[in-house]
């Protein structure tokens, strides 16, 4: 997959605005969440427009259920493609997961039963995403609570069965990874090591909070050090395209972001990523 090294940005969110209105020097490239700009009237094409003029965009969508049966909301995906093209998106994201049931939306990214089947449908289903979209799709492993005892195929084999089946990208979330390392007992690196990380083009970083024994992927919070680590593991055995940082709440000084980025990037830098 021949793309573009865009280096280190941000997921865009409204509160951020004030700091990226006039372009911000310390962040190379924004994630867009499609679902934010939908419907695409004339002001959400114009506030796409702004944003287009000072970064690269990528589209980060979370409805496109790749784990399900049946089809979109009406409308949904003609709403995608006009903002990938309106954005130029050198690439387009969604979840490893189902956001839907039939015609029923969860609102939640829920975990696919790790089974031949659900390999076979995701595989179909991100395979039209490419075409439908016109653009490399890259699918992210999500953070999960739980499993169900449909589960015949290990994590990472769903994963790499689902990825190299559909020809398409990984996005790989190190907080996700790390949120599920814990919850679940495994060890981290072992399952970075068992990914393809040959088909990785973007990660995610993020922070969340433990509570009740639980870690979850809040993005409420800096990136923990354990994801730090795994992102210095991780960098120089894939061709990474792009790393940003995830946040929902709780944002800090929009200079502590800055900083967040700049760590970043000394890694990928060091570790020579933009000539993967
Ligand atoms: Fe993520």
């Amino acid at each position: 997959m021949e793309l573009p090294y865009l280096g280190v940005g941000l997921s865009y969110r409204w509160d951020l605005n004030p700091h990226l209105a006039r372009g911000n020097p310390g962040v190379d490239w924004l994630e867009v969440t499609p679902e934010h700009f939908l419907p695409l009237t004339d002001d959400a094409e114009r506030r796409l427009d702004v944003l287009a003029k000072r970064y690269p965009l990528v589209g980060h969508s979370l409805e496109l259920s790749v784990g399900s049966d049946g089809v979109d909301a009406p409308g949904y995906r003609d709403g995608l493609r006009r903002i990938v093209s309106r954005t130029k998106s050198v690439w387009h994201g969604d979840h490893l997961c189902f956001t839907r049931v039939g015609p029923l939306p969860l609102r939640a990214l829920t975990p696919v039963p790790l089974t031949d089947e659900a390999v076979e449908t995701c595989v179909r289903n991100a395979r039209a995403v490419r075409a439908d979209l016109g653009v490399p799709f890259v699918l992210e492993n999500i953070a999960y609570l739980f499993h169900t005892d449909l589960d015949t195929l290990d994590e990472a084999d769903f994963i790499r069965r689902v990825v190299e089946g559909a020809d398409c990208g990984l996005l790989l979330d190190l907080h996700n990874v790390y949120c599920n390392a814990v919850n679940h007992g495994y060890d981290a690196y072992r399952f970075l090591d068992r990914l393809p990380l040959d088909r990785v083009v973007q990660i995610h970083l993020a922070g969340g909070v433990t509570a009740e024994g639980l870690r979850l992927d809040s993005h409420s919070a800096p990136s923990p050090e354990e994801v730090w680590q795994l992102l210095e593991y991780v960098v120089p055995r894939c061709p990474v395209r792009g790393v940003n940082f995830e946040m929902d709440s709780g944002f800090p000084p929009f200079v502590r972001l800055v900083e967040e980025l700049a760590r970043a990037r000394a890694i990928l830098q060091r570790h020579g990523a933009s000539k993967a």
